[in-house]
């Protein structure tokens, strides 16, 4: 496909790698394509980062019709850059272009698109083991009219943010509030599609328990308040008895890459992963008897983060003495290892530029 570049004539600096945090730096420049119904995807250019200019009834701005997608380049010791399964954001961006009735995009496109930009920005991509630059793809319904209707035309749009650790703490636990007035989806509604309205939705609950003193929610389901489904920004896993479960992706829960992987090397390593349903009360009880030995949360921004503490209905539990399991360490030294090329890639996940 063609993509035009224009670069910029006034390139920024990079920020100290120390100081990077998450999502507050952006590179030099962003990708943007155009879709029109009946005439498909168009225009796809590469120009220097700047505001938009969108029309006041662009739909994205009144019904909310906007998904995005978050992956990682990682600099290797050798000074390589590589992504970490990009085609399965690809396809995941379009089962929420689907959710959204916004309009797919050739998984083959889609990767030229990314690779074409990365390599692009490839100075951008910080050095420091733990750092990265974080990509933000999204897509954006923009008729000009108010009707309510699959729109018929749409923008996609890539932007790429140089990033530290998602949360202060790094790989120190975190502690999680468990929410029992809001929710998040519920089935049928579009939990599964990485939708901007799932997170806006989410906020309110968000800033309860920040003001509390917790760095995320644990969403219960939406019908019967009653089974644990994922925190705000990365899905769960427990080890309970031995047992490590993460909830089943039933359709409100986002189908997480981290997730998928981590199962995938907790399988190797001969652990007993189960996809289940996992109750309140089941991990109430876990945690009484002293049984639920680690929790952690696992996400493209987040990686693999320990949970130390987490409060349901203003009873707090701590979780293995708040320090990092076996599991969760080895966990994350495994697929940190892999992403930044410390170690083997026995899975073929990463995807060289
Ligand atoms: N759940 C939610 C709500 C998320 O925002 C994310 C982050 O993308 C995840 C789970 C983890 O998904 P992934 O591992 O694909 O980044
Ligand atoms: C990601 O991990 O890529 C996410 O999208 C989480 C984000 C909401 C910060």
């Amino acid at each position: 496909m063609e993509i035009k570049i224009t670069k910029t004539q006034a390139p920024k600096a990079m920020p100290k790698e120390s100081e990077l945090g998450f999502g507050q730096y952006f590179s030099d420049h962003m990708f943007v394509m155009d879709y029109e119904a009946g005439k498909g995807w168009f225009n796809a250019r590469i120009v220097p980062f700047g505001n938009i200019s969108l029309h006041p009834a662009s739909t994205v701005l009144h019904y909310g019709a906007e998904i995005f997608e978050g992956l990682k380049a990682y600099r290797t010791e050798d000074g390589r850059v590589q992504l970490f399964r990009p085609m399965e954001n690809i396809k995941r961006l379009n089962t929420s272009a689907e959710r959204m009735c916004l309009p797919t995009i050739d998984e083959g496109d889609a990767l030229e698109i990314l690779e074409t930009f990365v390599r692009l920005e490839e100075k951008w991509v910080p050095k420091s083991f733990g750092t990265s630059l974080y990509l933000r793809p999204y897509m954006f319904g923009n008729d000009e009219t108010l009707g309510v209707h699959t729109v018929h035309r749409a923008t996609y749009m890539i932007i790429a943010s140089p990033s530290g650790s998602y949360y202060k703490e790094g790989i120190n636990p975190v502690k999680i509030m468990i929410e029992n007035e809001d929710v998040r989806t519920v089935r049928g509604g579009t939990g599964y599609a990485k939708c901007g309205g799932n997170y806006a939705a989410s906020t309110r609950a968000g800033e309860r328990a920040n003001k509390k003193g917790y760095s995320q929610v644990l969403w219960l389901d939406g019908v019967e308040r009653k089974y644990i489904e994922e925190v705000g920004a990365m899905n769960v896993m427990f080890k309970i008895n031995g047992e490590i479960i993460t909830p089943e992706l039933t359709g409100s829960i986002l189908p997480g890459i981290t997730r998928k992987s981590c199962i995938e090397v907790l399988k190797n390593l001969g652990y007993k992963v189960s996809e289940r349903l996992l109750s309140i009360d089941e991990l109430l009880e876990a945690m009484k008897a002293g049984k639920l030995e680690e929790a952690w949360g696992c996400g493209t921004a987040a990686v693999v983060s320990p949970i130390g503490r987490l409060m349901y209905q203003d009873v707090e539990y701590v979780i293995n003495n708040e320090k990092i399991g076996e599991v969760t360490q080895k966990l994350y030294d495994i697929l940190t290892g892999i992403q930044w090329g410390k170690i083997e890639d026995t899975y073929n996940w990463v995807h060289k530029l």
